[in-house]
């Protein structure tokens, strides 16, 4: 049995209750909908900036009326310190996922990105500490790696930042770092490589390429590759981003206070991305006949992305369940859904 199976299974005969920042957005939604369906008890804050009240229902509908009955939503904002201490009351477990993601949108606006992603990070390790929770799990992020050119990334070997986006999630793991120094708090950063699936966003500017491609595709549109197309990353279906979460929570004393890759520890191009994507569409009888339109690279984006997954096998007993191509075929039904409504 993994150890993701025997620590469900505990959570199951035991439960907790966990607070969920960002849970109306992607990353949010999918760790409230595991908790619940594992009897969890629940606590969700979120501001609605890039979440929605879709993906809450959307939850509702896939979870039994007892298991709704155990999560409590708070409309908040991780800007107000006193939205903070509502929200983490009675909590043994946070995974803090509420920030503005987007190197693009950093770049256009750093200072809103500056006050949700670090006075906002700060508000909700102060009101964790003076709280008392168990373990404060936060969504950090590859971008951390920057400019560092070793494949594959490695948790110790970070370059400099190349985005204002990148310079938050850095500085949210030093923050971690120094409230364990100074106060004592447990905290794990899991630094996301590309995380995909159900409820990612495919709308607005700052769509990531999955969704975004996906909805292109649906449409009939042309989709735009930044590039030659051969820069690559680690993508990462979302339920091995749930599973490290759940594994950092309940983590070992020893596991504790570290950062950890929630990737693959896979490579794929964006042209081969394009391509698995056109062939999970054919699977669902929808045949998308356009060849990619080839753009200029974007600003600060790194050239290529791969994580060393070994350190969280290791200390967190992470086995990421899913390879891209299942996720895939996994998250496509729902975009086909999602998309034609
Ligand atoms: N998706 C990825 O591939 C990826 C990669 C690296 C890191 N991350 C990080 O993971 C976390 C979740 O990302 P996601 O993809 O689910 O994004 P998302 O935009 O879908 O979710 C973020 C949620 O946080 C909420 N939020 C933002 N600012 C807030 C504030 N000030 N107060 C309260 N709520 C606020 C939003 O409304 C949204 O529901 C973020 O911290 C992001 O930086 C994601």
């Amino acid at each position: 049995m993994s150890r993701y199976q025997i620590v469900k299974q505990q959570l199951l005969s035991k439960p907790k209750t966990w607070l969920v920042t960002g849970c109306a957005g992607f990353i949010g939604s999918n760790l409230i909908e595991t908790l619940l369906l594992l009897n969890q008890k629940v606590v969700g804050l979120d501001n609605f900036s890039t979440g929605h009240q879709h993906n809450l229902d959307e939850v509702n509908s896939l979870v039994s009326y007892e298991q709704w009955q155990n999560f409590t939503f708070i409309k908040g904002d991780i800007r107000e310190l006193q939205d903070c201490i509502l929200a983490v009351k009675d909590v043994d477990f946070v995974l803090h996922q509420a920030a503005l993601g987007s190197v693009p949108r950093s770049i256009a606006d750093p200072i809103t990105t500056n006050a949700s992603n670090i006075t906002g990070f700060v508000n909700m390790l102060t009101a964790a500490k003076d709280e008392g929770v168990d373990t404060f799990v936060y969504a950090a992020s590859s971008s951390t790696y920057g400019d560092h050119p070793a494949l594959p990334k490695i948790e110790e070997n970070i370059g400099k930042p190349l985005s204002p986006y990148a310079v938050t999630k850095y500085v949210n793991e030093l923050y971690a770092d120094v409230f364990f120094k100074t106060y004592g708090l447990n905290s794990i950063g899991l630094r996301y490589f590309n995380v995909f699936g159900k409820r990612q966003d495919p709308e607005g500017a700052y769509a990531a390429v999955i969704p975004k491609w996906t909805a292109a595709m649906l449409n009939n549109d042309d989709v735009f590759i930044n590039g030659d197309g051969e820069t690559s990353r680690d993508f990462c279906f979302i339920e091995n981003a749930v599973q490290a979460n759940i594994l950092a929570a309940i983590s070992d004393v020893k596991a504790k206070n570290n950062v950890y890759n929630v990737a693959l520890g896979d490579r794929t191009s964006l042209n081969a991305l394009h391509d698995s994507l056109k062939k999970a569409l054919a699977e669902n009888n929808i045949n998308y006949q356009q060849a990619p339109k080839y753009r200029e690279f974007r600003a600060g984006d790194v050239r290529h992305s791969q994580a060393d997954i070994s350190k969280g096998k290791l200390l967190l007993g992470y086995e990421p369940e899913y390879k891209i191509e299942q996720g895939i075929n996994k998250a496509m039904p729902w975009y086909i859904d999602f998309i034609k409504k």
